[in-house]
């Protein structure tokens, strides 16, 4: 099914520069734990079809779903063994089509993930490479390779898996004897393909043509620095103070090879022959600002996740210099920044907030980390982080329960944990499910009307029933009540689409700045401020006697 003019969102193209995702609000809905209509404990497709008139009040343009495809669910759904299909843990195709057709019926849009680093190890192609020789056509869509040493036993580079332990796994060959390895950035489950190999392209562009036909908005592109691997496959160590890259682009010979922007210049002009500005926005963990918009140059993805942005302390001067930077760099090519606090990868921003001991991306919290966070102080700055970036010009990513204020779950039996990293690192990292446990809708209901037999594939802590949507619904002053004002502001002062002119004298630990008709104030410090004249349309908590408390933020407008 392709859009026609007679689809209620307005898809014909925008002119240039005013395309609907430069100031969209997307919200991120991890399939497995949104809601779940078949009662089996794990979240699906007509389970979210179900919800949408909720997302639709909350106000927000756009749904990032992450995978829904055929999966064995090494990686939940990151190792996809059917990239035009539905895993029927989610539904069907048909049940993909009606929600579209649902969500487009309320003007909410749909991005789907695509993940084309690596498939699993289930997928067609990769069991047809397990069956054939060494050196064969089907080998050469992924990365095989022999292994060193007399006996072939030692991998044939140093490169290690992001989840932990060795990127390389050995096979057994056809006739029983140990084969070659063949490169795994992930799990062993998901092996990585060989985008310098044309059949690896060919294939992509079918499967991008498959949801563009089915009428998908645009897609959200997995490990979008990690397509190309250096000539050679030379060895690499790590540098451990290099944050989540190991060190800069130019030198990790797996990330952000050259080579990757002209698969998405190919991708770009694909996109392109569709109707309704279609977008990719490219999940590319890289070590600066100025990194990142090479990905998002003019011919290649239409945005960027801005993770220098997520990985801001709650510091003024630091949020200052990120949202100035980001703006500058992204500006100077055209691109809209864009602005994230959480998603399934990282320990939620009311906890992370808080935390008070180093935490690297993808380690997670559970019961033994140190430094665990403080739950209210966590929950103040989570608050007022977002009040502060629903005001910044751009497209913003939301991630599923952040509107209700959940904290990362840190209490989670060892038995409990499905993240690959917590078995590939012996429990060393307890990885992402504390982000991930499914979300609460009713208060009194089974699994708190995640499912209506009460299986959840994670568990939920008690302490949810007060989060629950239907509880902060009624409650003018919960996290849901914050997020339903701060969209609709946004929507109908047109912030996403405005500038920042920062506003100097309230001290080096707040961050103040006007976007159109709104003056935005945060306070990042320990004591309270004196607010200019305006009428407060948002405040992150109270207000008392008119000065603005630490860890708040608010949105004055001028009428
Ligand atoms: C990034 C995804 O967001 C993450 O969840 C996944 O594990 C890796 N890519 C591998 O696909």
């Amino acid at each position: 099914m392709t859009l026609t003019e007679t689809d209620p969102l307005d898809t014909r193209l925008a002119a240039p520069g005013s395309e609907w995702w430069r100031t969209a609000v997307i919200y991120q809905i991890y399939p497995r734990s949104f809601s779940d209509s078949s009662g089996d404990g794990v979240g699906d497709l007509p389970g979210i079809t179900s919800r949408l008139d909720d997302l639709a009040e909350l106000g927000v343009d756009a749904l990032w779903l992450s995978p829904f495809q055929r999966s064995p669910q090494k990686d939940a759904g990151y190792d996809v063994s059917d990239y035009c299909d539905v895993d029927p843990l989610f539904g069907t195709l048909a049940d993909f089509d009606e929600m579209l057709a649902q969500a487009h019926e309320r003007s909410i849009r749909i991005i789907v993930d695509l993940v084309p680093n690596h498939s699993s190890d289930q997928h067609a192609w990769f069991q047809e490479a397990l069956a054939a020789a060494p050196g064969s056509r089907e080998r050469a869509r992924y990365l095989f390779r022999d292994g060193k040493g007399l006996d072939g036993d030692v991998p044939p580079n140093n490169w290690e898996s992001v989840f932990g332990g060795p990127a390389w796994t050995r096979v057994i060959e056809a006739d029983g004897t140990l084969g070659q390895w063949y490169l795994h950035l992930f799990d062993s489950s998901q092996p990585d393909f060989d985008w310098s190999n044309e059949e690896v392209r060919t294939e992509f562009r079918r499967v991008l043509r498959f949801w563009l036909d089915r009428g998908v908005d645009g897609f959200r592109v997995d490990v979008a620095h990690g397509l190309m691997k250096a000539d050679g496959l030379p060895d690499f160590t790590p540098d451990p103070e290099a944050g989540s890259m190991g060190g800069d682009a130019d030198d990790v010979p797996y990330w952000g090879q050259d080579g990757v922007h002209e698969i998405y210049r190919d991708w770009h002009r694909l996109v392109a022959e569709y109707s309704g500005d279609r977008a990719l926005c490219a999940e590319a963990w890289l070590p600066s600002a100025e990194k990142t918009a090479r990905w998002v140059r003019p011919d290649e993805m239409h945005q960027a996740f801005n993770f220098a942005y997520l990985e801001t302390p709650w510091d003024a001067a630091a949020l200052r210099t990120v949202v100035t930077d980001s703006l500058r760099i992204y500006g100077a090519v055209g691109a809209p920044s864009t602005w994230v606090l959480s998603n399934h990868d990282v320990v939620r921003h009311a906890s992370r907030l808080a935390l008070t001991a180093e935490n690297p991306q993808g380690h997670g919290i559970g019961p033994t980390s140190p430094g665990k966070p403080v739950p209210d102080l966590g929950l103040r700055r989570a608050r007022a982080a977002t009040t502060l970036m629903l005001a910044l010009p751009g497209s913003a990513y939301l991630y599923q329960g952040e509107e209700l204020g959940l904290p990362e779950v840190i209490e989670l039996d060892d038995d409990a944990r499905q993240d690959p990293t917590w078995f590939r690192t012996g429990g060393e990292r307890y990885g992402r499910d504390g982000c991930r446990v499914p979300i609460p809708w009713s208060s009194d209901a089974p699994a708190y009307g995640f499912s209506s037999t009460g299986a959840s594939w994670l568990p939920q802590p008690a302490e949810w029933a007060t989060l629950a949507r239907d509880a902060q619904l009624v409650d003018g002053a919960s996290t849901l009540s914050l997020y339903r004002t701060l969209l609709a502001a946004r929507r109908a002062r047109g912030l996403g689409s405005g500038d920042v002119e920062w506003l100097e004298g309230f001290g080096d630990d707040v961050i103040a700045f006007r976007n159109g008709t709104i003056t935005v104030v945060a306070n990042a410090g320990d004591a309270p401020v004196a607010l200019p004249d305006g009428i407060v349309i948002a405040s992150s908590g109270p207000i008392p006697g008119g000065a603005l408390p630490a860890d708040t933020a608010v949105w004055l407008a001028d009428y």
